[in-house]
């Protein structure tokens, strides 16, 4: 199967992203903007999601209806830190799912991904897996989530993101596991990465946006 790579347009998309990247932006504000965004982002995630036939009786009438199917129940994936601040919207939207968390962050000189926090269910065979992080640098932060979920057995896998870069998009294609059914969806994509492994322009580093600089 082939990674499938969404880039949304849409103009409340692209006006709430440019407020997120500007680095006048409080974190106040960009806390709500990530927000808003990922629940504009889940619109198109969550189209594949499998749905059951519903019958409900309105005030007027008998109407065929559709409901989310429920069981199994499907996995939200934040990458701490910063993929808590998608994980609220993503949550409104499937109030029935799970979480599961998984804390990894970067090696500053090598750009290696270090584990520190794993809390995922360990077998995850038929489950719909949904990993949110803002940002799809490197590309090496979802490739070691997607090993994590993918040894459980997930093979529908979609990640939300809010900026990708274009080398870390290339570095998934060449590398994410060939049974799975990948999906990326991201709000905007950036050309570069920097020396630090930034992207650019970006938005900076985007925990230290939403919750402050922790040493
Ligand atoms: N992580 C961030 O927070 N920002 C980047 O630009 C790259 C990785």
């Amino acid at each position: 199967m082939t990674m499938q790579f969404t880039v949304l347009h849409h103009p409340l998309i692209d006006h709430k992203l440019t407020l997120l990247r500007d680095k006048n932006t409080p974190s106040s504000e960009f806390r709500q903007l990530a927000d808003e965004l990922v629940t504009l982002e889940a619109y198109e995630a969550t189209r594949d999601l499998d749905v059951e036939d519903k019958v409900v009786t309105t005030p007027v009438g008998v109407c065929h209806g559709k409901k989310l199917v429920e069981k199994p129940r499907p996995i939200v994936i934040p990458i701490l830190r910063a993929g808590l601040g998608m994980l609220d919207g993503m949550m409104r939207l499937l109030p029935m799912a799970e979480v599961g968390f998984l804390g990894l962050k970067r090696n500053e000189q090598t750009l290696d991904t270090i584990t520190y926090a794993e809390r995922l269910p360990k077998d995850l065979t038929g489950r719909e897996v949904f990993i949110v992080d803002p940002m799809l640098a490197t590309g090496g932060t979802l490739a070691t989530a997607i090993n994590y979920v993918h040894e459980r057995g997930a093979r529908k896998i979609t990640a939300l993101d809010i900026i990708a870069a274009k080398p870390g998009v290339a570095m998934l294609e060449k590398t994410v596991p060939k049974d799975i059914d990948f999906h990326v969806v991201v709000c905007g994509e950036d050309d570069v990465l920097n020396d630090h492994g930034y992207i650019v322009p970006g938005l900076g580093d985007a925990g230290d946006r939403l919750y402050g600089l922790v040493d």
